[in-house]
Parts: C-alpha cells; sequence; structure tokens
C-alpha cells in the first residue's frame, strides 16, 4: 500500500489504516472468551500480512482486551512492531470506573491521561505509543492541563505524537493554542453514511492547519453494506438513486466488492482521510487494501454523494 506522513510529523502510515475495536470480540473483557481471543489474533496477523501499518485501539476497547490481544498477536510476529505504527486512545470512563457508583464520563485529567498511556503500554506490551489520542471531547478540557500531560509523556519517551478524536475545529483550535507539539490528527465518523464532517468545516480544519482526518467506521459499522444488499432496484425509488445501486453499480464496473468502493470514495477526498477498517474476517482485512489503487473519478465520487445525500446538490 502507498503510505502518508500523518498531519506534519514524521510519522508514516498506510493510507488505509486497521481498527483494533473488535479484536476482543465483546465489549465486557469478562465475556471474552479463548475463541474471541484466537480469532482477534488471527484478525491482527491478517492485517500485518495484508501490509497496513497504522493500527488503532483504545483503552476501553473489550475493557482492555482488544490492546492485550493485539499484544500477543505482535509477539507471534516477530520484527513487526518496528515496522508498524500504534495508536492509541484514552478519556473515556464508562460507570463503575473506579468505584460502584462513579458515573460514565470523560477524563482529560493529566493524572488520567498519563496513567491510561502507561496501562495501554503494559496490555499492548511495547515501549511507546506512537499516536495517542484523546477519544471524545471532555466537557471539562483545560487545554492547558492536557498540554502538561501530553509534554510530560514526550518528554518521558512514553508517547511520540498526538492527536484528537471526535473534536470540533474550535475545540482542536483550544487545544492546539495550549499544545507545545502539533496535533497530527483528528479521528472522526466519515462514510456515505455519515456525511456531516463533510460540511461542518472538520476536513477544511485538517486541510488548513495540515492534520491528517482518520475515518472511523468507514462501512459505518457494517450498516452501510447490509444496506446496500437490501436496497430496492433505482427504478422503485421515487427520486434518485438509491446508494446501496450507486456503490453495488459502480462495484461491478471496476470488478470489486462494494466494501472498497466505499473506502476509495473516502480515499478521494483531497484533506487525506485515513479509513480504518474493522472487519475482524481475514479476507474482508485483505480485500480493502484494494481501495488503495483504485480511482474513482470525480463523476462517480458525486453519484456516490447524490446517492447517500438522498437529494440534489443546490
Ligand atoms: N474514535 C471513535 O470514537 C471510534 C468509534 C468507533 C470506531 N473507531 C475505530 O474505527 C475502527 C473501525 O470501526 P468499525 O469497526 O465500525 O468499521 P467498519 O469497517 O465501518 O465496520 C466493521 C463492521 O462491519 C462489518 N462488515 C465489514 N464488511 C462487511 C461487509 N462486506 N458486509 C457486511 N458487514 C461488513 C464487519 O463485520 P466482520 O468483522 O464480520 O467482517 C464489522 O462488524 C474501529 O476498529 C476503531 O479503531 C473509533
Amino acid at each position: 500500500m502507498k503510505t502518508v506522513l500523518l498531519g506534519s510529523s514524521s510519522l508514516r502510515s498506510t493510507r488505509i489504516a486497521y481498527g483494533c475495536w473488535r479484536l476482543a470480540g465483546a465489549r465486557n473483557p469478562r465475556e471474552v472468551t479463548p475463541d474471541h481471543e484466537a480469532r482477534g489474533i488471527r484478525a491482527a496477523l491478517a492485517a500485518f500480512e495484508a501490509g497496513y501499518t497504522l493500527f488503532d485501539h483504545a483503552d476501553i476497547y473489550g475493557g482492555g482486551r482488544a490492546e492485550s490481544i493485539f499484544g500477543q498477536a505482535l509477539r507471534q510476529a516477530p520484527g513487526v512492531r518496528d515496522r508498524i505504527a500504534i495508536a492509541t486512545k484514552c478519556g473515556i470512563r464508562f460507570s463503575g470506573d473506579p468505584q460502584p457508583a462513579s458515573p460514565h464520563r470523560y477524563d482529560f485529567s493529566a493524572s488520567h491521561i498519563v496513567r491510561s498511556c502507561e496501562q495501554s503500554l503494559r496490555r499492548l506490551g511495547i515501549e511507546f505509543i506512537d499516536l495517542y489520542q484523546l477519544h471524545r471531547p471532555d466537557y471539562l478540557m483545560d487545554p492547558a492541563e492536557v498540554a502538561d500531560a501530553f509534554d510530560q509523556l514526550r518528554r518521558t519517551g512514553k508517547a511520540r505524537e498526538f492527536g484528537v478524536s471526535n473534536f470540533t475545529p474550535s475545540q482542536v483550535a483550544a487545544l492546539q493554542k495550549a499544545c507545545p507539539m502539533r496535533l497530527v490528527s483528528n479521528q472522526v465518523e466519515i462514510s456515505l453514511r455519515r456525511l456531516d464532517c463533510l460540511e461542518d468545516g472538520t476536513l477544511d480544519q485538517c486541510l488548513l492547519d495540515r492534520m491528517t482526518p482518520l475515518a472511523w467506521s468507514p462501512l459505518a459499522g457494517g450498516r452501510l453494506l447490509a444496506d446496500s444488499n437490501a436496497a430496492p432496484p433505482a427504478a422503485s425509488r421515487p427520486a434518485g438513486e438509491s446508494l446501496g445501486v450507486a456503490i453495488a453499480d459502480i462495484a461491478l464496473s471496476h470488478q470489486v466488492s462494494p466494501a472498497v468502493i466505499a473506502i476509495a470514495w473516502l480515499l478521494q477526498h483531497p484533506a487525506g482521510i485515513i479509513p480504518i477498517v474493522g472487519s475482524v474476517q481475514p479476507e474482508r482485512i485483505l480485500d480493502a487494501v484494494r481501495a488503495d489503487t483504485l480511482e474513482l473519478g470525480r463523476e462517480a465520487w458525486y453519484r456516490l454523494l447524490l446517492a447517500a445525500r438522498g437529494t440534489d446538490l443546490p
């Protein structure tokens, strides 16, 4: 796969990343079975084999089990750690953490950021995080406190680059102003089922400030293609073409799967969107890579946009 630099940093990634959210097979760590674990390891090994070099995690995925399963996969694949970049996130705390009465909340306190990073390092079994991200904006975010935590992690060698997730452009600006380092990425939901970032200034801000947008759920968690399969033919729709038909027709003309079309649509945006593929099925993990070499062209891109909008352009 072709590679790009993240933001203005020297951290390199393939144009398509692999997301580790589903590696543990369950949200609750107590529900992760040995079968889940074996499937998660197989998926990670398939992603190494397919050539992905950016891997996205969060401390909460599978209650930490996704990171530890990935750590096991790394130990089974000597030499891989040195040629990939590992990203993880912190800042979401579920109810019951740490006390039974503790509420679901976001926590960007310096102590939580630093502690979460150290715990992720232990679970992953690695020396440093390549890209450390804040998962969801904390209503109580103090930019100066976050900047201190990032600086501490950078000085101690625990994390090298820093990014955010689900931030608005103004939240990025407020944090960037306080930070001694450049923020390199904003991980946001973008897909043919979630078009907001195209119009709310998120991608403009990435272009303006040279930050890389990472697209989570590029297939809308699978719903995009489930809908595509169920979509009625265009002729039976009262107005416009259905998204499912547009994707299927373009996929047929390029002789690729619908998933490849949905991912290639994201890759074509000039902001340099990196879609994060989330399947745990080795054949789908490998198939998605085909989007890297597919040129959709402006007309097909707009055809998909129109079908996704369901209304004409002004
Ligand atoms: N920052 C955030 O707030 C945030 C939020 C969510 C996710 N993320 C990141 O984004 C990554 C990707 O998210 P995601 O897993 O939702 O991505 P996705 O690629 O949109 O969805 C993956 C899901 O779709 C299914 N799927 C894949 N191909 C399919 C097909 N051809 N037909 C039907 N279903 C299909 C997969 O099932 P199979 O596994 O069976 O193939 C899997 O359940 C995560 O791993 C995580 O790293 C970040």
